[in-house]
């Protein structure tokens, strides 16, 4: 069955979008909350599925998006109350005093991130956006542009348009500088980047990265990094952008966005995965000022980006997320997750660091601890074996050693348990 799925697949589906999870994939078919079931039945625990913020086929947003869809489904050049209700509503989640006013509604995340650059680079009048090594952001033009990870493009750091320049990346675990008290030095040499910019007449739009390194599997930036990276590029005069399509939106668990952490507020904000629950939905939040920028060079419209239904399903999600207590239930299943797979890292040496926050978890996995070198060949392994006993989980990283965990935020105490069994499991038994 999956081989006549991978024939026709490959017949009528582009190459480059061929890429599939698993040498044996199974067949997926439903899901609901925290798992996924296959063609035969065989459920599993579903620890990568980060759209699905809420849960697989949350009936209320089921019925949000019918009831919509049987209304009115129309684009935002019409004058109707949701647009006004659902922006407010995220407007709500802003830290308190800041000048995060304003909306601008998309369908997804490559698309807020071309916003958010377009924003920055209309509100100062420049181009150069700076943005982290080894950073996934989506893949439109601009997006694709400051994507920087080997993993998804190996010519990445080559080949970046003039206007993007690649900062190091401060992963205090296998960077540049290692250890707990590093910002400082990754610091410093942002502060040479940016003279050097200055010197060479590139002055700065913007400073985009995620407000802690998702792709590299969920590393917690050093304490004081993202404060001194932000108060520097606005000395230079530019702004700075928080992607924080894949780490906000309550996963958390001890804050909403990931920029909380950190205690920084961005001028511009990037949304979009668990935004919809499944449903496209992707947005751009920042101050007036920034916003109204972009209209010196004519308009801006998104066909589908806060038509009726999608402002109806994005409100749903957000009442769900309320009613189902989910930004809490990251923290406390995200903190007994960690603490199980902080265990098991004592007593099996192939893990090298359990990063993360909330439930956006990464396992990292090398050879040795003191080289780090990654054991990319033993996390794939490990991740089919995974699934033989009913664990998605899957590879992240630029060298593919990370086991990534984020799965929809209604984890149970009981699932997220049977992970830590399972991985133990694997780690003892071999794979
Ligand atoms: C941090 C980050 N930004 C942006 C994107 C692009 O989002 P989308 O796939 O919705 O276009 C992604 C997607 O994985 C992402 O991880």
């Amino acid at each position: 069955m999956e081989t006549v799925i991978i024939d026709r697949e490959g017949s009528v589906v582009a190459k480059v979008l061929q890429e599939r999870y698993y040498e044996r994939p199974p067949q997926i078919e439903r899901g609901w909350q925290h798992h996924l079931i296959d063609t035969t039945a065989r459920t599993y625990v579903d620890m990568v599925n980060n759209v699905a913020g809420l849960g697989h086929a949350h009936p209320k947003v089921a019925d949000a998006a019918d009831r919509q869809l049987r209304t009115l489904a129309t684009n935002s050049r019409f004058l109707f109350r949701d647009l006004a209700e659902y922006s407010e509503r995220l407007l709500a989640l802003m830290p308190e005093g800041s000048d995060l006013d304003t909306v601008l509604l998309v369908n997804s995340g490559s698309e807020a991130v071309d916003l958010a650059i377009r924003l920055a680079q209309a509100a100062t009048g420049r181009r150069t956006v700076v943005a982290l090594r080894e950073a996934y952001h989506g893949w439109t033009m601009a997006s694709d542009a400051v994507t920087t990870s080997a993993y998804d493009n190996p010519f990445a750091l080559a080949t970046r348009p003039d206007w993007v320049h690649i900062a190091d990346v401060p992963n205090r675990f296998r960077g540049t500088y290692r250890g707990a008290d590093v910002a400082d030095a990754y610091l410093a040499d942002l502060a040479t980047d940016l003279d050097r910019l200055r010197e060479d007449g590139r002055e700065v739009a913007a400073f985009l990265c995620e407000s802690i390194l998702g792709n590299a599997g969920g590393v917690v930036l050093p304490d004081g990094y993202l404060a001194g990276a932000y108060a520097q590029i606005r000395a230079a005069g530019g702004v700075c952008i928080a992607d924080e399509v894949q780490v906000g939106f309550g996963r958390m668990g001890s804050a909403f966005w990931g920029f909380e952490l950190a205690e920084v507020v961005p001028d511009i904000i990037t949304i979009a995965k668990p935004m919809g629950n499944g449903f496209p939905i992707g947005g751009v939040i920042t101050s007036k000022r920034i916003a109204d920028a972009l209209s010196t060079q004519g308009q801006f419209f998104s066909s589908a980006g806060g038509s009726t239904l999608s402002c109806r399903v994005g409100i749903a999600v957000l009442d769900a997320m309320a009613e189902d207590g989910l930004q809490h239930n990251a923290a406390v299943i995200g903190a007994r997750l960690a603490e199980g797979l902080r265990g098991l890292a004592d007593r099996h040496p192939l893990i090298g660091v359990v990063h993360g926050e909330g439930l956006y978890l990464g396992v990292e996995l090398v050879r040795d601890r003191d080289t780090m070198e990654p054991a990319a060949a033993e996390a794939a392994a490990i991740c089919e074996r995974m699934r033989e006993l009913g664990v998605i989980v899957l590879t992240t990283s630029e060298r593919s050693n990370v086991l990534k965990i984020k799965p929809p935020l209604c984890l149970t105490a009981q699932s997220a348990d049977h992970v830590v069994a399972m991985l133990d499991r694997v780690l003892t038994e071999g794979w």
